[in-house]
Order: structure tokens, then C-alpha cells, then sequence
């Protein structure tokens, strides 16, 4: 993956006892905001950030609050558990990119969701719900113009939109497509943009209403500014990472990093297997460490590839230099032997200073760390809350809400994002 990324430094945790854990995830808010401004300075459109996939990593109920005391109010999230997730805790406007299933139509109605409209039975079910409940709903219909994943083909679009305009209760708010290929930077973007964009001009020809039109995730975002329309869907870029390489004018933060702590360090003699299957032998003297970091911490969890990239995997394992690694300070060090359940080992050889309970920090893949490590927050370079197993340590204590769930606060800010009724067309 390109970069164009800098470091930010983050405050180490605080050593509070009720605080201190063997593995957790540090989530910077100070890189996040200035992602965003990053984002912002490079967009012709307002910013819908994505918050899908428990924003990538970062627990999505404080990204949200964050964002939105940094004036955003309108975000996206992939599915309607993923919105209940944060509307227990924070309230923005949520638009659901995915459709929901029939079951969940009262709990869109209830929570004021935005849903994506995806089939015209969707649009009768949803609206003879809303017409029992005399409930106002938003939609936006998603049309497929080349990925054949979710949406209707444009020609079947048309079906939909009437259908919806003679539903009462119902309002069309915004159509949008997602791109197949943006982050090959092809000429395909360009086809299915033009295909959306089409579609516009004969909508607006018979249909002259206002809408949100949005194509642009990170990808297309940089490489095809035509796509930023009236609205850019934005994750990668936010959370820090980039999908195409950057020019020099960008200049994102890391926004999440894993820690874990030496639980143990012992030096085996020469011949000494380390971890299950003693697949590890020593080759001379070596001194172990033990970190808390295995499977169910999302460790090694990337999909399955083909036999090809497997054996690829495989190799790049035999030479040492692509070795999974953690790191001390900017210093890596090699894992050794089989990564475990729960646990790992790491060869301190190079590091003869470190001790037990120091610090190392673990590349992880962002998506797939589990929702069990506690995510700390930074924010002015201060630890500003924790979210653990459902629960938020804020301002010195625990607390949770009579659902289990505690709201974090943070200090109006300014920002840049539309009122969300100009947003979503209400
Ligand atoms: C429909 C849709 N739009 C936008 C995005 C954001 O994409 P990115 O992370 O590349 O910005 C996603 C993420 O998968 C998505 O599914």
C-alpha cells in the first residue's frame, strides 16, 4: 500500500491501575480531525465519512461523537446494526448502505435511519410502515453501474423512483453508485461515473428534483475529482491510510496503532523449541519475550488467498526478512514460532535493555482486531476516554447507561459540514 503517511506521536496510557491492560488499541482523534481537514482540502464536495466495519477498527460510538462535535452530523455505516451500535450512544444522521432486511423496517422508522432502497418491494414494505406510523422516511437508491454487487441496473432505476415518488411518506433523498476499480486508477471509474451521470441528465429531464448524488469513495476521490459530486464517501482516507499513492500536498496521520506488553522474558539455550509444534528452534541462546497477542485478538486473520499467494505467504516467512514483526520504538522485532490462541513470542536479542511490562507496538490489520481489545482514545494528546466491552471510561470512572452504554463528550468544534436537513434532503 502507498504512503504519504506520518508519524504522530501519542501520549503513552496512563499507569491508573484500572487502566492498564496486556494488549490495547490506541486510537489518535487528534490524527482523525486532521485527516479530515486533510480530506477537506482536497474535496469540491462535503464529507460523508464512513463508519462502517466498527469505523475500521476504531469503535464506531466515539469516531462518531468525535466527529460530530467537529461539526459533522451526517456519517454512513453499512448496515442497521452497525447504525443501532452508535445511536445508542451519540445521534447523528445516519444513512445505512446497505438494504435493510424486512425485519429491521420498524427499527429504521424507529430510528430515524436513512436506508438504501435496493428492490421496489423494499419501497412497499417500507412504505406501508410508514404510512401506519404517519412517519416521514428518506431514502437513497443505490443504482449498479458496473461493480454487480448491490443496486439496480440504471434502466431498472426508473420503476423504483416512481414507485417511490407515489409512496406518501416516502422521499427520495439521494442516488448514489460504488465504484468497482477506482483504486486501479482505470478507465472503468471514468465508464461508471458516466453511466451514473447520464442517468442524472435524463432524471433531470423529467424529474427536476433536488437530490444527493454521490459516487466517491477514497479511491476515486483522488484519482477522478469529476466523481466528488455533492457528496464524497470517505473512509480510508479518514482513518489515515491511502489506497493510491499521494502527492506531496497530503499529509495524513496514523490514526490507530496496537500495543502490547512484555508479560514475560526468559532465555532459552541452543536447540530450544518456542511455542506449540516447536515449528521455532533456537539457533543459538535466545531471549524470549511473551506478549499477550494470538487469534482472538485478530491476529493473522487476513482472508485466505490462492494456493499461489499462500505458498507466496509461506516463503516470505522462510526468509527472515518478512517474518511477522512487532516493534520497539521504531526497532523490529522478529515473532517467532506459532502464533497462538491468545499468545505470542518475540526474539529480544537485539534489545538486551528491555524488561517486562515495556511496551511494544503490533502491526495489525485494522478491520479484523477485535472488538474485545479496548480501544483508548487520544484526544489533545491526552487519553480522553476508553471503550471496553461495552462500557466507557470517561472523566475518572466507568459508567455505562441504563442500556450498558455511556455517551463520551467532547467540546463543540468548528467545522465545515452542511446542516444535516441540507444533506439529506428532508
Ligand atoms: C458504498 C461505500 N462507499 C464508500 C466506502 C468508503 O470506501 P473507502 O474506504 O475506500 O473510502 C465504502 C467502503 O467500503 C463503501 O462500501
Amino acid at each position: 500500500m502507498a504512503t504519504g503517511l506520518s508519524n504522530s506521536s501519542v501520549a503513552t496510557p496512563q499507569k491508573e491501575r484500572s487502566l492498564t491492560w496486556s494488549t490495547w488499541i490506541e486510537v489518535n482523534l487528534d490524527a482523525l480531525g486532521h485527516n479530515l481537514q486533510e480530506i477537506e482540502q482536497h474535496s469540491h464536495s462535503p464529507i460523508l465519512p464512513i463508519l462502517k466495519a466498527d469505523a475500521y477498527g476504531h469503535g464506531a460510538p466515539v469516531v462518531a461523537a468525535f466527529l460530530q462535535s467537529l461539526g459533522y452530523h451526517f456519517m454512513a455505516v453499512s448496515t442497521v446494526e452497525e447504525a443501532l451500535s452508535i445511536l445508542e450512544c451519540t445521534k447523528p444522521t445516519l444513512l445505512v448502505l446497505t438494504p435493510p432486511s424486512l425485519e429491521q423496517l420498524p427499527l429504521v422508522l424507529q430510528h430515524g435511519i436513512i436506508p438504501t432502497i435496493t428492490s421496489p418491494r423494499l419501497v412497499v414494505e417500507l412504505g406501508k410502515l410508514a404510512q401506519q406510523k404517519r412517519q416521514k422516511v428518506v431514502v437513497h437508491l443505490k443504482i449498479d453501474t458496473g461493480l454487480g454487487r448491490l443496486g439496480v441496473a440504471p434502466k431498472d432505476a426508473w420503476e423504483i423512483i416512481r414507485l417511490i415518488k407515489n409512496t406518501p411518506y416516502l422521499s427520495l433523498g439521494g442516488i448514489f453508485t460504488h465504484f468497482s476499480e477506482a483504486f486501479k486508477n482505470s478507465s472503468f471509474t471514468k465508464t461508471q461515473l458516466n453511466r451514473l451521470l447520464e442517468f442524472r441528465t435524463q432524471l433531470s429531464k423529467t424529474d427536476p428534483v433536488q437530490l444527493l448524488w454521490h459516487a466517491a469513495n477514497s479511491a476515486a476521490f483522488l484519482s477522478l475529482p469529476a466523481s466528488h459530486l455533492d457528496l464524497v464517501r470517505i473512509g480510508t482516507l479518514l482513518y489515515g491510510q491511502t489506497p493510491l499513492p499521494l502527492d506531496p500536498t497530503w499529509h495524513l496521520q496514523e490514526t490507530w496503532r496496537v500495543k502490547a506488553r512484555l508479560l514475560q522474558i526468559r532465555t532459552l539455550p541452543k536447540g530450544h523449541g518456542v511455542g506449540y509444534g516447536r515449528d521455532y528452534r533456537a539457533r543459538k541462546a535466545i531471549r524470549v519475550g511473551v506478549i499477550a497477542l494470538g487469534f482472538c485478538h485478530g491476529v493473522e486473520l487476513e482472508p485466505q488467498g490462492t494456493p499461489k499467494h499462500q505458498l507466496k505467504v509461506a516463503l516470505g516467512r522462510l526468509i527472515h526478512a518478512q517474518h511477522p514483526k512487532v516493534f520497539y520504538q521504531d526497532q523490529s522485532l522478529p515473532l517467532i514460532g506459532r502464533i497462538g490462541m491468545g499468545l505470542s513470542c518475540v526474539d529480544l536479542n537485539s534489545v538486551p535493555e528491555l524488561d517486562v511490562g515495556q511496551e511494544l507496538t503490533v502491526p495489525m490489520r485494522r478491520v479484523t482486531a477485535s472488538a474485545h481489545l479496548p480501544r483508548l482514545y487520544y484526544y489533545q494528546e491526552r487519553l480522553h476516554c476508553v471503550f471496553w466491552n461495552s462500557k466507557f471510561y470517561y472523566k475518572g470512572q466507568w459508567r455505562t447507561n441504563s442500556r450498558g452504554l455511556f455517551l463520551t463528550k467532547f467540546p463543540p468544534h468548528r467545522g465545515s459540514s452542511p446542516e444535516p436537513h441540507t444533506l439529506v434532503g428532508q
